[in-house]
């Protein structure tokens, strides 16, 4: 389970600052009450010396007996909310209001990670990983394999690359997934498939990011120019080599230059070494990438990668004729 570092410091900030305003906001109700009730800031006062008295219990210090302390607190609570009611406010008045009673905003409960802090991670990253918009649309459940009825052939072939992704997705370990290469004409499902995987990821707690070959290129080209003018580190191409699954969506609709094809074989070969994993999708056949790309970018994409070759007739245009 590793969610985005940069995402993790992030919340962890803006819970620190939630609990904090939670809290100052019961200490300016309790002040506001203390100048209208004079009692209650008296019973806060001994309230508050509970802890004190208890100390000098244990430590011998004092003649009270620990049921005194009790039956002193009990007196004290009880007042103090018929104060509380007899001038109109809830008996909670006072209290931090928490917008999660489970862990009071700190996001952990018992050392392990709250359920609103996980959802919160997981929303973050969606955002982070660059395809919220995509997400909605394009999900294994609407995947429909009727596109692909052409042929037995095909139809087999699609639900083989459909099983496959499907179970990467479900199964995704950053320590022992492989990586896949999908080669295909366009319309044939991609890209839908690739956002598919993406948010299971996600979902499953995992930093993803998910980049178009020409996006990403771009953020190469940003950092070799910030470098040259003595921007230092967090260029933002970090994030291509230490995210637990990279997706590159339609390799080879970039610009071939020899900057382009080094970054490629760069974020490639580096993930290789690292073991992490990373998915491409391609509109090039394997004889074109041969041609367009070195060969020892060429060797890791057939020899390090599974091939899942996508067919049939362009998706796109059968659902514009079915309208
Ligand atoms: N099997 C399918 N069931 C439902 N919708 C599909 C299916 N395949 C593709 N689509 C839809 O058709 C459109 C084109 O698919 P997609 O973008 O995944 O194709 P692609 O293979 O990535 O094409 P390109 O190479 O042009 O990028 C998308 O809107 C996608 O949601
Ligand atoms: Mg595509
Ligand atoms: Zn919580």
């Amino acid at each position: 389970m590793a969610f985005n570092k940069e995402n993790t410091v992030k919340i962890r900030e803006k819970y620190n600052t939630k609990h904090l305003v939670a809290e100052n906001a019961a200490d300016m109700r309790r002040s506001e009450l203390w100048i209208r009730i004079p009692e209650l800031r008296e019973i806060d006062r001994r309230l508050s010396a509970t802890g004190p008295r208890l100390m000098a219990i244990s430590l011998r210090k004092s003649n009270e007996t620990v049921a005194e302390v009790r039956a002193d607190v009990e007196e004290l609570s009880r007042r103090r909310a018929e104060l509380l009611e007899a001038h109109g406010y809830p008996a909670d008045y006072t209290d931090p209001h928490y917008e999660c009673a489970k862990c009071q905003d700190s996001g952990y409960v018992d050392g392990k990670m709250c359920e609103c802090m996980r959802r919160e991670l997981i929303l973050a990253g969606y955002e982070s990983s660059g395809i919220t918009r995509l997400m909605g649309t394009q999900r294994f459940d609407n995947f429909d394999l009727d596109f692909y009825r052409d042929t037995p052939a095909t139809y087999n072939n699609m639900s083989y690359a459909f099983e496959t992704m499907r179970s990467y997705a479900q199964d995704f370990d950053p320590a022992v997934s492989p990586n896949l290469i999908l080669f295909g004409g366009t319309g044939l499902g991609k890209t839908h498939l690739s956002t598919a995987v993406a948010k299971t990821v996600i979902d499953r707690g995992y930093d993803v990011v998910y980049t178009g070959a020409i996006g990403m290129l771009a953020d190469f080209e940003r950092a070799r120019f910030g470098n040259a003018s003595g921007v230092e580190s967090g260029n933002g191409t970090e994030r291509y080599f230490d995210c637990d699954l990279l997706i590159i969506d339609d390799l080879g609709s970039e610009v071939s230059n020899q900057f382009t094809v080094s970054c490629i074989y760069n974020v490639i070969n580096s993930r290789i070494s690292l073991g992490r994993p990373t998915l491409i999708s391609s509109n090039l056949n394997q004889k074109e990438i041969g041609e367009r790309y070195w060969d020892r970018i060429a060797s890791r994409l057939f020899g390090e990668y599974i091939p899942l070759v996508f067919s049939g007739k362009d998706v796109r245009k059968q659902k514009i004729s079915k309208k």
